[in-house]
């Protein structure tokens, strides 16, 4: 929000002007208060509000009060009869875009249609006809099984969903094989071109599936957030109707989703076996670092079953509070449940940050153990090579640092692209080596995870 909370201005209507004081309300409405009380009947019509804002008077057309529940102390709330002013915009910027900005690219947007290969057009045409299908198929069944109790219900839907919902999966497994050959020569820019095609024309189908649907909306505003990777982990049938629940669980059965799930088993063991190469420390004296650490699962692991509980100090840094918030509750339930005392320290902050600070392991310390996964798909080859170096001078003699990417032969990639919106900076063995490859006292590998999609770099600082 902008510094000023409130504006002055007028409603202008053809008897009368009526002063006010506007407040935000919400994305679309502002909270005003009548100046001298004024009343006005429900239903009273103005032709314009008139704001001051920054030494001129901003005009938004036809508008009304109406009240509800959450206006506070103020006389009610405006609403507009003939747009839809984006008020979140004006109060940050004094910029209130209406639905002509919103619209503004549409013509463009249609006109892509244009220039999308034939072939690719009658690949998603035939597709779309199939899962529509499909989808009528499993709807009616969803239709009929309305009238159940639940639990004959959800027995039912399992069984759907273990017999006809499974050889659906593998007509869909299928789609994706026919994607991946007819994209497969296909340059970065056409790739981007016809997978946003192909996004506007399966969208209807997209929202039937949560994760889908995330990975697409993405409302925290990036890929790969903690609600992402709660349903990657969890791995189930999740959504309000039997489609919905097989579009849901197809994405997270993949290469790259189980890469996720095994990334949480593999970066414990690394965890121990850097532990038994140090000496027995005292309490909290074996410093763990976890950069973009989203919800931490793999630590809430290594939490409950780790005998060495109280030998840890475990750093977790985030951009993201909300899902630094989760690590941390999940902690403490852990903590609680074992009766035991944790050392950790939660960092709020971007991995941009430790690029502008000069003497990083004067603020934060050095770590035995520390671990980078889902973070470096993300970055380019310039800013991954300044931010490793940066992690790796937050390491300690003779410890260890472990950083994920997925590989440029992941399986997954077309689906990703196409269907998620998820696209990634892809690298191969040497140049994820090359990242260190000036760094003397790195002695870095690279290994795999089981699904061989993503790949680890293993180093381990000399002495
Ligand atoms: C795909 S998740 C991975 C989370 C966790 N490491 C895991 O494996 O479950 C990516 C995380 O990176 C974080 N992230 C992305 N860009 C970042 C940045 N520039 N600085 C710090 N964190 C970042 C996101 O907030 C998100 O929690």
């Amino acid at each position: 929000m902008s510094a000023a909370t409130t504006f002055e201005g007028e409603l202008i209507g053809k008897e009368r002007r009526i002063e006010v004081t506007v407040g935000y309300g919400s994305r679309y409405s502002l909270l005003a208060t009548i100046q001298n009380n004024q009343l006005i009947p429900y239903n009273e019509q103005f032709d314009e509000l008139s704001l001051k804002a920054n030494g001129s008077n901003i005009s938004f057309g036809p508008c009304f009060l109406i009240t509800d529940d959450n206006i506070g102390k103020f006389n009610g709330r405006i609403v507009f009869a003939h747009d839809a002013y984006n008020f979140d915009s004006f109060f940050q910027n004094t910029a209130a875009p209406g639905l002509e900005g919103h619209f503004h690219n549409l013509p463009l947007i249609r006109s892509q249609k244009d220039r999308i290969e034939p072939l690719f057009k009658e690949y998603t045409q035939n597709l779309l006809y199939d899962l529509n299908v499909h989808k009528t198929f499993f709807d009616d069944l969803d239709r009929k099984l309305q009238l159940e109790t639940d639990s004959v219900r959800r027995a039912a839907q399992n069984a759907i969903i273990e017999t006809e919902g499974r050889k659906f999966l593998r007509f869909f497994d299928q789609s994706i094989d026919d994607l991946q050959k007819i994209v497969k020569n296909f340059s970065k820019e056409e790739n981007e071109r016809h997978g946003f095609y192909f996004r506007r024309m399966v969208w209807h189908l997209i929202l039937t599936s949560d994760f889908l649907a995330r990975t697409n909306i993405k409302p925290r505003g990036y890929q790969g957030d903690s609600e992402m990777m709660r349903m990657t982990y969890v791995n189930d049938y999740e959504g309000s109707s039997i489609f919905g629940k097989l579009l849901h669980k197809h994405p997270i059965e993949t290469a790259a989703a189980q890469a996720v799930r095994n990334r949480r088993k593999y970066i414990p063991e690394i965890l121990h076996e850097t532990l038994g190469h140090f000496p027995k420390t005292g309490k909290h004296a074996f410093r763990i670092m976890s950069i973009a650490c989203g919800p931490a699962w793999e630590m809430q692991d290594v939490f409950a079953g780790s005998d060495s509980f109280d030998r840890f100090h475990l750093t977790l840094l985030d951009q993201d509070v909300e899902a630094l918030g989760e690590a941390a509750s999940a902690i403490s339930a852990v903590e609680k449940a074992r009766g035991l005392k944790t050392r950790v320290d939660y960092l709020n902050e971007s991995v941009r940050t430790m690029l502008r600070t000069p003497k990083l392991q004067d603020k934060w310390g050095q770590h035995h153990f520390i671990y980078s996964m889902g973070l470096f798909d993300y970055l380019t080859g310039p800013v991954a090579k300044a931010v490793i170096k940066k992690i790796f001078e937050l390491l300690k003699p003779g410890g260890t640092m472990i950083i994920g990417n997925y590989h440029v032969d992941n399986p997954t990639k077309t689906y990703m692209d196409y269907w998620m919106d998820w696209v990634l900076f892809y690298r191969t063995e040497t140049e994820i080596l090359s990242l260190l490859a000036d760094e003397p006292k790195a002695e870095a590998s690279v290994t795999f995870e089981d699904s061989r999609s993503q790949m680890f770099l293993h180093v381990r600082k000399k002495a």
